[in-house]
């Protein structure tokens, strides 16, 4: 709070700060998804989905079905909870990757060699009744404010997931019941206004694990990375939430569709928060390409995994240093 300058170990070097000539002004995809349910524009709105899937593995929607006052709520339980004291927020603190509730700071603060200018709290939400008494009891509207959005959201990837395994052209019958019980890991993450802002960075580059991450966000600060590896800032629509995809969907597609490397830029002024919700299928669900997609042109490109694999992966590994899904992609 009020520090003049950012604090030496979170200080990147040159080749890894934010990099303003990279970050282009384009007009990124926004997706309606009450068209979804008009039968002459359906077929137009997957059609614009599949192309947001394959050259960027990025969208953001609107019209989604979760009211404005559940997303604010959410946001509302998420300041509060980082506005309690250092003490209170403590008792929280792990760095262990497999807590069921998590407060922590950086990627993970126990190994990070550059500190990230963030703080977190992840919990797991659902099914909601297996989790909710182990979130934070204060801010005491916590629980119900987030549970809120949590159960909102997790309709919301259902759909999702399903419409993107539609626009893969793959027959996804024996796939419902594992959309609908797989994991949800809620990241709410707090960016404070930083000093220095082209010293440092929010979150370094990396992928999501999952199928989808759908996020909600109190401002900008959000860029992602296109395939000539040029930075996009991410604009903030009100009432918009972003679909992120994750290597689960990048394996099951044998690389048609690309999850998105994303990273979070500061601001000087602001404080930003960001409610990201990790939808994966079940923890030990092996993920391999779809046979469908395979063929002597489209060979196998991926090793399978599953959500508990890649958990073992960041235990041994940082991810600012290597991303999980080059250590599964198949060599030629
Ligand atoms: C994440 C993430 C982005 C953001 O939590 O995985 O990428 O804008 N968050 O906070
Ligand atoms: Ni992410």
């Amino acid at each position: 709070m009020g520090v003049p300058h950012v604090p030496q170990r979170y200080v990147l070097p040159p080749s890894q700060r934010p990099n303003p000539t990279l970050d282009l002004t384009t007009t990124l995809p926004i997706v309606d998804l009450s068209s979804l349910h008009n039968a002459s524009q359906r077929s137009q709105t997957l059609d614009n989905i599949q192309s947001a899937c394959k050259e960027l593995g990025f969208f953001q929607v609107v019209n989604h079905g979760i009211p404005l006052a559940v997303m604010n709520d959410a946001l509302d339980a998420a300041t509060e909870f980082f506005n309690l004291s250092l003490e209170e927020k403590m008792l929280l603190l792990s760095a262990n990757v497999n807590a069921p509730v998590r407060y922590g700071t950086s990627l993970n603060h126990a190994n990070d060699k550059v500190h990230f200018w963030r703080d977190f709290i992840k919990h797991y939400a659902h099914p909601i009744s297996n989790w909710i008494h182990l979130w934070p009891s204060n801010p005491p509207s916590y629980k119900d404010k987030m549970g809120k959005y949590a159960q909102a959201v997790q309709v919301l990837q259902k759909q999702l997931t399903e419409v993107m395994l539609e626009t893969l052209g793959l027959n996804i019958g024996h796939l419902h019941e594992e959309v609908e019980e797989g994991c949800q890991l809620m990241a709410i993450n707090c960016y404070p206004a930083c000093p220095e802002p082209d010293l440092t960075l929010g979150m370094p580059p990396h992928s999501d694990y999952g199928t989808v991450t759908i996020l909600l966000q109190s401002g900008p600060g959000l860029q992602i990375m296109d395939n000539n590896r040029n930075w996009h800032s991410v604009p903030f629509v009100e009432g918009a939430l972003i679909v992120q995809l994750g290597d689960q969907i990048e394996v099951m597609s044998n690389g048609l569709y690309k999850s998105v490397v994303h990273q979070v830029t500061l601001s000087a002024e602001n404080k930003r928060l960001s409610i990201a919700s990790l939808h994966s299928l079940p923890l030990n669900k092996k993920i391999q390409p779809a046979p469908e997609l395979v063929d002597e042109q489209h060979p196998v490109s991926y090793n399978e995994f599953s959500f508990r694999d890649f958990l073992d992966f960041i235990s041994n590994n940082n991810i600012a240093d290597r991303r999980f899904i080059d250590s599964i992609k198949k060599t030629a």
